[in-house]
């Protein structure tokens, strides 16, 4: 059996700005994403970070590389087998996670598990289980405006998790938080690998290293 999850080899993205202009988002890119593994990739602004997480995810496609997905190239399937892969494997957290304002807490979280055949008692025992585990028991019936934004942020985790995914793709998960509540964040999501979920953290706050099994640096499109 393999170790590693999704192994990006050669990845480049180009966008055509305006009429001519060519950007080289990414640039030759190789990464692997082992299982049950925190990988963080850090740069700055307008270095490549979503781009990559993006076409990591298949939410879009590179213009050249392959994206290796036991040994099936994602990069290949077109829209309606990405979108089943997705719905199956993957779950997605961003930095302004849009919550649903007429659901409760605990419906956010079940909300994913809707479209799905499953019995209306799974889905309720399998949130609460995951609210629970985020330490947010006591707001079960809160709606998103009544929590703080870490609170927010928590159940957005929480709503990721819920489909069972086996990686998590992570857009700066904490971009809107204080210092205690990033890293009290980041340290949530370290504690879902420990069931070999992994987890790809985008960022520019390079100070969420430490919490990183492994981490890579962007810089115009390339690791550095
Ligand atoms: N749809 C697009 N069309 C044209 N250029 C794009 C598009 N999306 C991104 N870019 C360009 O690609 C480069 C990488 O953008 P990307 O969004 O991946 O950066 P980022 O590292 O996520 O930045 P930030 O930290 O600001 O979110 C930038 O130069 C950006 O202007
Ligand atoms: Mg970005």
């Amino acid at each position: 059996m393999s170790e590693t999850l999704i192994e990006a080899k050669e990845i480049t993205k180009e966008y055509i700005r305006g009429k001519r202009e060519v950007v080289m988002a990414l640039n030759d890119v190789d990464l692997k994403i082992p299982k049950g593994k925190l990988i963080m990739v850090t740069g700055p602004s307008g270095s490549g970070k979503s781009t990559l997480l993006n076409v990591l995810s298949g939410l879009d496609k590179p213009s050249a590389g392959k994206i290796l997905y036991e040994d099936e190239n994602i990069a290949e399937w077109d829209e309606e087998k990405l979108s089943r892969f997705r719905q199956g494997n993957v779950g997605f957290i961003f930095q302004n996670w849009e919550l649903v304002r007429i659901l409760t807490a605990l419906e956010n979280i079940e909300s994913p598990l809707y479209p799905l055949k499953l019995k209306g008692k799974e889905i309720r025992t399998r949130a609460i289980s995951l609210l629970k585990q985020v330490g947010l028991w006591d707001k079960a019936d809160n709606y998103p405006d009544e929590l703080s934004g870490g609170e927010q942020q928590r159940i957005g985790i929480a709503r990721a998790l819920v489909g069972k995914p086996r990686i998590i793709f992570a857009d700066e998960p904490t971009g809107n938080l204080d210092v205690d509540n990033a890293a009290s964040i980041l340290r949530l999501l370290k504690s879902f690998t420990k069931r070999d979920t992994s987890i790809l953290v985008v960022t520019h706050n390079e100070e969420l290293n430490k919490y990183a099994d492994q981490t890579y640096r962007l810089s115009n499109g390339r690791f550095v």
